[in-house]
């Protein structure tokens, strides 16, 4: 298993091109099984989420393709007339977004069986949500050895038979079941309303590449969406929405190493909420444009304030982005209040980063982070993607080295984060497995 080496103490500072967001080319790359032919999405980020879902996308019939060179972000999809409407436990247990095959597959060809995702590092995390939608669309659904079966009723012989639009109002907000349901009403008949939909940009970017298929859909990106079926849709051609979670991580990085970082090729209003936390704690955030990119560049000046931090759906924290978040909170003058309102068990970053010299103590869903002068650097173990990459920036600012362990789970969100950083002038490395 690979672990990355980092000596820390650097000031980072340049430019760095942003990926395209995992988080939105999954749902695009499941769109693909909503018609048959050959699809293409520029802008995919090369990680181990996407590879997985490719072989999702694989084990249904589907051809994928990655660009090599230059395109090496650009991937072709033929997908067949009939798919094999199944995801297997083996690929769902790895990546829970897999169950964003429910949606298109039962939209498309009436039935689909998804395995149950199961227990995840950072809570219960069910997919009630999800069913209840495709139920009043219309699906029948049995839940049978650890699987999930979709079927559409058939009334007699004909035509496949379709779901039918219908009100869902989520209890919950919920990202990948509001992408779920964008998915299955778009090809269903009639009318589709989702109230108290997720209103995050990676839904607002599946909508794009929906509506670019021949979609009909209004109101992505905020919480009441209408989707107006259609009877058959055309290969997607589209470029995935810039990666806000890789950004405001790095943009943690430049704010708490007192460096001096631009990000390019950016969305800057979703990264709104980061970028106001960052100001209130001291560092200065603009955006500007160059050469036709949008750009923010994020300095540190001296030592950071503390600020409290409350997790919440888009438009506001993200959960995505509160492990990073709390390692310049450890480093600053005075303490802050984190409180996690997404996930019931997403802080498990703390132990290691108390393994460095951190001041934390949590109580349930809320932290008290209170601003230590030093981290040191320390062997430390990654438990899931955004807590690895919290502990890859606690070696920045630590003093000597850090070792952390685990980075598969780092290689499942992020491209390349040790050269992006190393372009920036951090001192760290990728130590194979031997
Ligand atoms: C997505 C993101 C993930 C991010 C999360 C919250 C992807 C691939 N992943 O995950 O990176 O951390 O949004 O921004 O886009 N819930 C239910 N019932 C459901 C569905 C969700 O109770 O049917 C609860 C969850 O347990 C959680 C909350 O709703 O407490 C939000 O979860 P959700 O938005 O669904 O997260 P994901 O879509 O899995």
């Amino acid at each position: 298993m690979d672990r990355m080496i980092v000596r820390g103490g650097k000031a980072l500072a340049g430019e760095v091109e942003v990926s395209g967001a995992k988080n939105a080319a999954l749902p695009v790359m499941t769109a693909s099984l909503l018609c048959e032919g050959e699809h293409r999405i520029r802008r995919v980020p090369v990680l181990a989420d996407v590879a997985t879902m490719a072989r999702l996308l694989g084990h249904m019939g589907a051809e994928v393709v990655r660009g090599r060179g230059r395109a090496r972000t650009e991937l072709r999809i033929r997908t067949p007339a009939a798919p094999r409407p199944e995801a297997p436990y083996e690929l769902v247990k790895t990546m829970r977004a897999s169950v964003l095959a429910l949606g298109p597959l039962v939209a498309r060809l009436g039935r689909a069986r998804v395995s149950l995702p199961g227990g995840c590092a950072i809570g219960a995390r069910p997919i009630d949500q999800h069913l209840k939608g495709l139920a009043a669309l219309g699906a029948e659904l049995r839940l049978e050895h650890g699987y999930v079966e979709a079927v559409l009723p058939r009334h007699g012989p004909g035509p496949a038979p379709r779901l039918r639009g219908a009100h869902v109002p989520f209890d919950v907000v919920t990202v990948t079941g509001t992408e779920n349901l964008l998915m299955a009403a778009a090809l269903a008949r009639g009318t589709t309303v989702l109230t108290n939909a997720a209103r995050e940009p990676e839904v607002e970017d599946l909508a794009r590449a929906l509506r670019g298929m021949g979609a009909r859909i209004e109101g992505a990106g905020t919480d009441v969406v209408e989707i107006e079926g259609v009877d058959e849709l055309r290969p997607l051609d589209h470029e995935v929405v810039a990666d806000r979670i890789e950004a405001g991580t790095l943009m943690i990085a430049g704010a708490a190493t007192r460096g001096n970082v631009v990000l390019r090729n950016v969305v800057p209003a979703h990264l709104e909420a980061l970028s106001q936390k960052l100001r209130e704690a001291g560092a200065t955030v603009e955006s500007f444009s160059d050469g036709g990119r949008d750009c923010v560049r994020v300095r540190g000046g001296g030592r950071l304030r503390s600020v409290d931090l409350r997790t919440h759906p888009y438009p506001g924290f993200p959960t995505d982005m509160q492990a990073q978040t709390m390692v310049l909170l450890c480093l600053a003058q005075g303490s802050a209040v984190v409180e996690e309102t997404v996930f019931e068990n997403r802080f498990m970053h703390v132990l290691e980063l108390t393994r460095m010299g951190a001041d934390i103590t949590v109580s349930g869903r809320t932290a008290v982070v209170k601003g230590v002068e030093a981290l040191s650097g320390a062997p430390v173990m990654a438990t899931d993607l955004r807590a690895s990459a919290s502990l890859v920036l606690a070696g920045l600012l630590a003093d000597g080295e850090t070792e952390v362990q685990r980075v598969y789970h780092l290689d499942r969100g992020y491209e390349r984060l040790e050269r992006k950083l190393r372009a920036l002038g951090a001192d760290i490395r990728r130590a194979s497995a031997s």
